[in-house]
């Protein structure tokens, strides 16, 4: 298959906070938050893959700042990696801001897709090629986040983990 690059599969969302999206803090509540990283890491997977795609795992959710009420929230996802049949798809979520349009970084997060067929069954995916010197580094830390993810998941053995046995046997 044709490799793609991340250009291919980004997908950029924006929208704003309503007041029943929020907790009682008026803040963006977490589970919308990951609703709408879902549907953007989503459209990214079938983007690359050009397939059904599911979501296998959540891996990382960083909730580093609050979004208040009447926010705009634009969330940005790409695959960051491709394997046989999953993709992690790595997102960025900003704030802008209201007056002079400057963007916040608020959190990031990582996801596994699996991209499938009509009845369920993983499905090959074409390879991912990063072009740019971030999609580089999001790529090389890929491969132990998915061994991490597989370990917990109990679908892997820890002493297979190869890379991220590696990571800490680093000095
Ligand atoms: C995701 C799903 C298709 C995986 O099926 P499976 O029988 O485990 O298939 P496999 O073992 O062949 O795994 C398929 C791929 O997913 C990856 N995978 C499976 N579980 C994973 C996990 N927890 N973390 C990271 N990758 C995972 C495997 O490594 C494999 O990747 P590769 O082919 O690129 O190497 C299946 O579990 C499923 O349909 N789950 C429900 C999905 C869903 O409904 N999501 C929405 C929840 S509301």
């Amino acid at each position: 298959m044709t490799p793609k690059t991340p250009s291919e599969s980004r997908t950029t969302m924006t929208d704003m906070v309503l007041p029943s999206e929020t907790n009682a803090l008026q803040n963006l509540f977490g589970g919308e938050l990951l609703a709408r990283m879902d549907r953007a890491a989503s459209i990214a997977a079938g983007r690359h893959s050009r397939r059904i795609t599911v979501t296998a795992s959540v891996n990382h959710v960083a909730f580093n700042l609050a979004v208040p009420l009447g926010s705009v929230v634009t969330v940005e996802a790409a695959v960051s990696r491709a394997y046989t049949t999953s993709m992690e798809v790595y997102l960025d979520v900003w704030i802008e801001d209201r007056y002079n349009g400057k963007r916040t970084k608020a959190n990031e997060a990582i996801y596994t897709f699996v991209a499938v067929d009509e009845t369920g069954k993983p499905t090959e995916v074409p390879p991912l090629q990063p072009e740019t010197d971030l999609e580089k580094e999001r790529y090389a830390g890929a491969l132990r986040r998915k061994q991490l993810s597989l370990v917990l998941a109990g679908k892997m053995k820890p002493n297979e983990a190869t890379e991220l046995k590696a990571l800490f046997m680093q000095g």
